[in-house]
């Protein structure tokens, strides 16, 4: 059997992932997993996900086989789910920190490596959004996009363009792949390492030209930074910050609030879903189901090969390998996937991998 640890393929580059240091990750790690042992036992969640992390990597992708054709949504089920959730979080809130609470020269600890430290700035401050960019939003339909290879060939451009609001992770290129991941963005994550891989560091003007044009794309669709997170970003995040000033972009930036990975990352754990760090595609799907009565995943998919045995890139527009299962991918890309599945199956939310149906 084929090993299927390696190379696994989903969208979402890991929030900063790049800027670690092991060793920081393990004492990090553990530090939250005591902070997170007292929130376990808040809520009983019927949902019971198995998360046996065995099967993952006994199987290969076929266990994950999920069928399209016939899904309905569970209404009740959706609304559980958002009940839930929102014992842990409000997304409206933890979507974003707001400029109220905070001054320029404040001091932050970084949520993820608390003996670090981030000064508030006079630009970082002038973009914190006055309140939430997510305020009484209500859609009846949404777009997650993932950025897996999955979704190349798969012409579902159209169908992620029609849904009420779409959703995408990592400032990921959509113009040259518009057939089949489509173009509307009206939330868009950005992890500052984007500025290093997508964008040579900004080191000649063109660089940054590129930049500015790709903001420019998004009108004023909100444009989600975790600048907050670990150390290592903040020179890219000021730099960003000062290109939409300059240029009077119209993107409505907003920064996760300093609680929301450790809020996501205790709801999932009382479902037994085991993940260290919750993906950025987990987070926006955590993050919908506040906001969205129907929430369908694309591009969702953490395998090296399709069902066919295929290769399936790690994202659809570049060629970056990833591998998952090493021991400094803070991920569980397959679990997550996993509990998606299981999602999918009770009419939760619909998981589109293969091609979408021409209407
Ligand atoms: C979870 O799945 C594993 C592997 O399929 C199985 O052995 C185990 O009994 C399951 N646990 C529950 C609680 O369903
Ligand atoms: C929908 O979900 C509810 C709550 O989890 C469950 O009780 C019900 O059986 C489900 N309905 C269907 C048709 O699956
Ligand atoms: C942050 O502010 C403190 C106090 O104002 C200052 O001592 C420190 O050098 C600043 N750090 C950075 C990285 O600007
Ligand atoms: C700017 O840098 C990019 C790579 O980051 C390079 O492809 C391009 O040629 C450079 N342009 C100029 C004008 O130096
Ligand atoms: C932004 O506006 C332009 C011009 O109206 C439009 O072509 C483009 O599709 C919009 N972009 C998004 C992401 O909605």
């Amino acid at each position: 059997m084929r090993s299927i640890r390696k190379r696994w393929t989903i969208c979402t580059i890991s929030i900063l992932l790049i800027f670690y240091k092991t060793k920081e990750i393990a004492r990090t790690e553990e530090h939250q997993e005591t902070q997170l042992t007292g929130e376990t036992e808040l809520s009983l969640s019927r949902l019971m996900v198995n998360s046996s992390y065995k099967i993952l990597h006994k199987g290969r992708a076929s266990v994950f086989q999920h069928t399209v054709e016939g899904w309905k949504i569970n209404t009740s089920l959706v609304l559980e789910i958002r009940k839930d959730i929102l014992r842990f979080l409000d997304a409206e809130r933890d979507v974003s920190v707001v400029r109220s609470s905070f001054k320029p020269g404040d001091v932050i600890h970084y949520v993820l490596d608390k003996r670090r430290t981030l000064n508030i700035s006079n630009n970082l401050h002038s973009l914190l959004p006055e309140i939430s960019p997510m305020k009484g939003r209500r859609f009846k339909t949404c777009a997650v996009v993932g950025n897996s290879g999955i979704l190349l060939d798969s012409q579902c451009g159209r169908e992620i363009d029609s849904h009420d609001f779409v959703i995408r992770c990592n400032l990921a290129p959509v113009v040259e792949f518009a057939a089949d991941v489509g173009t509307k963005s009206d939330f868009i994550t950005m992890n500052p390492s984007v500025v290093q891989r997508a964008f040579g560091g900004f080191q000649n003007e063109s660089d940054r030209e590129k930049f500015v044009h790709r903001l420019s794309m998004l009108n004023d669709s909100v444009l989600w930074i975790p600048a907050f997170m670990v150390k290592g970003g903040e020179k890219h995040v000021e730099w960003v910050n000062s290109l939409i000033l300059k240029n009077k972009l119209k993107v409505r930036t907003a920064y996760p609030s300093l609680r929301l990975i450790h809020a996501v990352r205790g709801y999932w754990l009382t479902n037994k879903v085991h993940i260290k760090r919750p993906s950025t595609g987990l987070l926006m799907y955590t993050l919908s189901t506040r906001f969205c009565d129907e929430i369908h995943l694309y591009g969702f998919w953490p395998f090296p090969e399709d069902f066919s045995g295929k290769a399936v890139k790690y994202h659809y527009y570049d060629d970056l390998k990833y591998r998952y299962f090493s021991n400094a991918s803070p991920h569980r890309m397959p679990l997550e996937f996993k509990t998606l599945n299981v999602l999918h199956n009770k009419g939760a939310l619909k998981l589109t991998t293969g091609k979408c149906v021409q209407q």
